[in-house]
């Protein structure tokens, strides 16, 4: 077999992993393909939470406002509503994905960006059509099947669907980013802990008129509590908005050991008027479609030049809204290694820490989705779901919270606990915000791990420590005080590494520059002060950035810290190249 087609990184789907690897490696300028199954992008909505750390990656690299002018706006995500029917008794609301006003003002305090929700259907294009904007190329219709790899590349067969034909591709690195089912990750033997199948779950995508029972409530998650919601699927049975008010999706869980019902339009419509509770509704069915709860993460994720990024590696249900998050953001974390190993300007080492970083996470996160399935135990729990199996008892005992009697006002208290406690799937901040990467891409500044102050899950806890995210401020630039106005994450990322530091760290800006100089690798040096490179508008960066006024913030490309410094060094240009050699494993 001939090989056809040469390129430095092949990417298997087009999907949110696969296409935010490709618009990096686009805006990166690196070589790179992507091949893709079917010949269209993803139909179904699917992902929709889009968390303030996905919207800075989209931010950096130039697509915020494209995905933001999709999306609907966090003001009308903030209500999660627990009710019988969307149009019977509602049994609570909580806030949700910071609205209420106090993780409102946390998130704003955390990031530049907002979350939104924006359905994978919305989202992928936008990824591809600006990654091929920017030179990707794409080849649909054209399903990974195997590879090898050697010294010097992968040698890498494909099929196209539209000939038949079955041919070679050459490349430097293979990313996997092939969904749940990856080929590519069991081409290479990954381990994985965990289980796929562990619960049974229906989605069902249908047109109809609803804003008589939500407008006045705006939310993306109806939870709709009926007999028979608390049988697999996500937890309870979901009615999740698609485009507001009249595109929706419904969640409904199925006894995976009994299999998967057949699915019919009729029935389809018969669940949809279940749980909107309008017998006589008008609804148009989109489509339907059955998957399984999964509870599985891989425990490695490369093997030598190929890679595996996104759903390959962690398979786990929708709660917390985390897949398409974490699979931006691992391709995120791999394509500024891939890029400054392709260019020479780091050694292979580098790409070790892709494993060492994400691998963490991918645990973390398969483990968070299906701890906010277990944690809808308490709700039916208190509402006297799980004392009987009859239907019509499970609807007395929940009706039997409006009583007045010392029983009701315990069920009553219950219950709201049970729906509160649910902020760990709906309000979970530090879940999206505080990875800390510990690997050799991170060099020690010599001081001991912080330990968050809060609830790590709960709460963003800011931090300037080696491996965390670099603390977000405000800062201005340009005429009459500053006709610019840039957060921290403006100033550093763009694909390469940026030197933060104030007046009297100029001893860092030289020491960057005769690192970039003997290296070929650029460093940003960004110096805060008055009449210097920006200016800090609200006077609070020193309470932030954790470091003396002279002392320096080393920012990776992915806007992680790579390594900071107290003060300013005798021995600055010495130290500076000291921790960006460890980093990029020169
Ligand atoms: P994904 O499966 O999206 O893409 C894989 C790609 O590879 C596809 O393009 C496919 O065609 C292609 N492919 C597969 N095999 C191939 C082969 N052999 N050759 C070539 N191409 C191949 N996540 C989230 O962050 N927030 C949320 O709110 C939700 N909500 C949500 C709701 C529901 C109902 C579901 C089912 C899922 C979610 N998710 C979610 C999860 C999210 O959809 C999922 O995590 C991402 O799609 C994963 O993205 P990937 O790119 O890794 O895989």
């Amino acid at each position: 077999m001939t090989i056809r087609i040469e390129t430095d990184v092949l990417i298997i789907g087009s999907g949110p992993a696969g296409g935010s690897m490709a618009l990096a490696l686009a805006t990166y300028g690196i070589d790179h393909l992507v091949v893709t199954r079917f010949g269209r992008l993803v139909r179904t909505p699917r992902a929709h939470i889009t968390n303030q750390r996905t919207m800075e990656i989209l931010r950096d690299l130039g697509v915020e406002d494209q995905v933001i002018d999709d999306a609907t706006p966090k003001e009308w995500m903030g209500n999660n509503v627990f009710c019988e029917t969307l149009a019977g008794d509602e049994l609570g609301r909580i806030y949700s994905w910071q609205m209420h006003p106090l993780s409102e003002a946390e998130a704003k305090l955390a990031s530049p960006t907002r979350i939104n929700d924006t359905p994978q259907n919305y989202m992928e294009p936008i990824l591809i059509h600006n990654a091929t904007q920017r030179g990707s190329t794409v080849r649909y219709n054209t399903e990974y099947l195997n590879h090898k790899q050697d010294y010097n590349g992968v040698t890498v067969t494909v099929k196209d669907h539209l000939t038949n034909e079955t041919y070679e591709i050459r490349c430097k690195y293979l990313y996997g980013a092939d969904g749940g089912n990856s080929k590519v990750a069991e081409n290479c033997g990954f381990e994985f802990d965990g289980e796929m199948g562990v619960g049974g779950s229906m989605n069902i995508v249908f047109d109809a008129d609803l804003s008589k029972y939500v407008a006045h409530r705006p939310s993306v998650l109806y939870w709709v509590m009926q007999p028979g919601a608390d049988i697999g699927g996500i937890g309870m049975g979901l009615v999740r908005m698609i485009r507001p008010w009249h595109k929706w999706l419904i969640v409904w869980g199925y006894d995976i050991n009994a299999g998967p019902p057949e699915i019919t339009d009729e029935y389809a419509i018969d669940v949809a008027r279940e749980l909107i509770g309008d017998p006589n509704i008008e609804i148009k069915i989109d489509s339907y479609s059955v998957w399984t709860v999964n509870n599985l993460y891989g425990l490695q994720n490369r093997d030598r030049r190929v890679f595996c990024g996104g759903d390959a590696m962690h398979r786990h249900p929708p709660s917390n809204g985390l897949g398409s998050n974490t699979s931006m953001q691992d391709s995120y974390n791999l394509a500024w290694k891939l890029a400054m190993v392709l260019r020479g300007q780091a050694g292979e080492t580098l790409l070790e820490s892709y494993n060492a970083e994400r691998i963490p996470i991918a645990k973390q996160i398969v483990t968070r989705a299906n701890q906010s399935i277990a944690e809808f135990g308490p709700i039916f729990d208190a509402i006297g779901f799980l004392s009987t199996e009859d239907p019509n008892e499970k609807k007395a005992n929940m009706a039997r919270r409006k009583e007045n009697t010392p029983e009701a006002t315990a069920q009553r208290e219950a219950l709201r606990q049970a729906i509160l406690f649910k902020k760990y799937e709906f309000n979970a901040h530090g879940v999206d915000m505080n990875h800390l990467y510990e690997s050799t891409a991170v060099a020690s500044d010599g001081t001991p791990k912080p330990v968050p102050d809060r609830d790590p899950e709960l709460h963003y806890f800011r931090t300037s420590y080696p491996g965390a995210k670099v603390p977000h401020n405000w800062f201005r630039r340009g005429p009459y005080g500053g006709t610019e106005i840039l957060a921290t994450l403006d100033l550093c990322c763009q694909g390469r590494f940026t030197l933060l530091t104030g007046i009297g760290g100029e001893g860092w800006v030289e020491a960057a520059q005769a690192y970039a100089k003997e290296s070929g690798v650029p460093i940003a040096a960004v110096v805060v002060g008055p009449d210097r490179d920006v200016e800090d508008i609200y006077q609070e960066w020193p309470d932030i950035r954790e470091v003396d006024e002279d002392g320096c913030l080393l920012v990776r490309p992915d806007g992680y810290i790579g390594w900071r410094s107290q003060s300013v060094a005798d021995n600055a240009t010495e130290e500076l190249a000291s921790a960006m050699n460890q980093i990029l494993g020169r």
